[in-house]
């Protein structure tokens, strides 16, 4: 879709469409607009000269060019004020124009680098960001009912500078990758629990090895049954698909023997099981495992991007149902760990799947770990639908995930691994249990998955809130959001950098 960079002049490009940028408050001097403008008989000097257009972030103003330039429509797009500019703010303000586009029955449409030598933003910079947002602001699933809008086929990037071409091609690529990854994790959140069961699950993790050639193994009940993984298996009972523990591994640097563990909850459907959830809302549990889908999209697109770095996705997946073999309240699990696990709610069914997981990714000595789960209800409570919450035991990787995070344009929200609260967790059967009380309940499911980490630096991403969107906004469309993607993409691509060693 977003596939090529040519240079030339982009007034002199046939297409559908045409966009540029300005900023609040710019006049139109002597760039790719002035041109353009020139081009239309100073009629963008008039929109902004009359005060139609102010060029807010996200405004636009479509022109007609009446055949004056060999495209139908110029779209001059906003891009507020210069010292208030941001990469996400680039991001979203072409994720609505191309929106527009796609409203305005566009196929072909060319664009310059918008948004570049601004606020340390270089034009290779705009070039991944403008891909990027391309592609996240007009995925839509239309796999059940095909949109009536007619796709766009084609955006063209147009550089004046032909010697930065290749560079320029190279960053588009990345975005492509980056931005096609988090659209792989929407899909899987998107689809509705009777075609994403555990198994299909799978299927998305055969076809990312596959893909990029990746070691991939998929544990299931009897080798679960042989590791003790008590905790999932308790989970699992209640529905007939039967569980599975996917471990993908992508090695891409072979000079090192450390591997980043990224765990994602993978719960199909959450009814809530025993402790069943009301019904209102209760489709939404579809997405409850968004953090698996997250995991894997990130690892096909740091495969893609070819990091130097060794990564490895663990999925626990399940289906938490009611029956007659489902799990029930005040049973006792046996962890992988070791540890029991009185069951308060089988609706805290999160933390217990993430426990044996926490307890493999031990065992094959990843570093660090990071989950990613749909985990609480209170997290959505407490930060709402933009902020994810983040809890670490180590201070620099927290600050490495937030930093990825800002880079990603994701917004994540330290909270405490409060100590003061451990004791809420404490069960008086067994040694611990899965439910904390009524207050602080995303601490508290955060405090119980830090037992199963044996104190090795790890953080834990609880992303109820933000996983999915009820509203369109700049690149987020409505359902799944892709979370968490980009940011592992991005924390991935920092430790090929920085050779990340964490340390407890
Ligand atoms: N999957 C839910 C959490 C959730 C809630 C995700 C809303 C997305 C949106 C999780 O398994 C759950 O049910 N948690 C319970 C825990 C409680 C029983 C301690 C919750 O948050 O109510
Ligand atoms: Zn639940
Ligand atoms: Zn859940």
């Amino acid at each position: 879709m977003i596939n090529n960079v040519v240079d030339g002049d982009i007034s002199s490009i046939p297409a559908d469409a045409m966009v540029v940028g300005l900023f609040e408050g710019d006049k139109i001097t002597a760039d790719v607009i002035s041109c353009v403008d020139k081009a239309l008989d100073g009629e963008i000097n008039k929109l902004i000269g009359n005060g139609e257009f102010k060029a807010k972030h996200s405004e636009s103003s479509v022109i007609h060019t009446l055949g004056k330039l060999p495209v139908r429509l110029v779209v001059i797009l906003g891009l507020g004020k210069r010292k208030e500019f941001s990469p996400d703010k680039l991001r979203n303000a072409v994720a609505e124009i191309c929106r527009l586009l796609r409203k305005l029955n566009c196929q072909k449409i060319t664009m310059a680098p918008i948004g570049s030598d601004v606020k340390g933003i270089t034009i290779a910079d705009s070039a991944k960001l403008i891909a990027e947002a391309c592609i996240l602001g007009l995925y839509n699933f239309d796999k059940y009912k095909k949109s009536e809008e007619k796709a766009i086929d084609e955006i063209t990037l147009v550089t004046e500078d032909s010697s930065r071409l290749s560079e320029l091609s190279n960053a588009v690529s990345k975005g492509v990758t980056i931005a096609e990854a988090a659209n792989i994790a929407r899909d899987m959140v998107n689809e509705p629990a009777n075609f994403m069961t555990p198994g299909n699950i799978v299927e998305v993790a055969e076809k990312i090895a596959e893909k990029h050639n990746l070691q991939l193994k998929v544990l299931d009940v009897t080798d679960m049954q042989d590791l003790g993984m008590g905790a999932l298996l308790g989970v699992a009972k209640g529905s007939i698909e039967p569980p599975k523990l996917i471990i993908l591994q992508y090695h891409g640097d072979e000079s090192s023997a450390e591997t980043i563990g990224f765990i994602g909850k993978g719960v199909t459907f959450d009814s809530g099981g025993i402790s069943l959830k009301p019904s209102k809302g209760m489709g939404d549990m579809k997405g409850d495992m968004s953090g698996a889908a997250a995991v894997l999209g990130a690892v096909n697109g740091i495969a893609g991007l070819k990091l130097k770095i060794n990564v490895t996705a663990i999925v626990p997946a399940v289906e938490n149902l009611p029956s007659g073999t489902a799990y029930r309240p005040a049973d006792i699990l046996k962890s992988m760990s070791g540890k029991t696990i009185e069951v308060i709610s089988t609706d805290a069914e999160g933390r217990l799947i993430l426990a044996d997981a926490l307890s493999y990714a031990l065992k094959m000595k990843l570093n660090p770990l990071i989950d990613l789960a749909t985990l609480t209800g209170a997290c959505l409570v407490a930060l709402g639908t933009e902020y994810a919450g983040a809890f670490s035991n180590n201070k620099k990787l927290i600050a490495d995930v937030i930093q990825s995070a800002d880079n990603a344009g994701e917004h994540l929200w330290q909270l405490p691994l409060a100590q003061e609260y451990k004791e809420l967790n404490k069960s008086q059967i067994a040694d611990i249990k899965n439910v904390g009380g009524s207050y602080a309940g995303a601490i508290t499911a955060a405090l119980f998955l830090a037992e199963f980490t044996d104190n090795k630096p790890w953080v834990h991403l609880d992303i109820a809130g933000v996983a999915s969107s009820d509203k369109e906004k700049g690149y987020v469309v409505k359902g799944a959001t892709g979370f968490g993607v980009r940011t592992l993409i991005e924390f991935a691509s920092l430790s090929s950098k920085e050779g990340g060693k964490y340390e407890n």
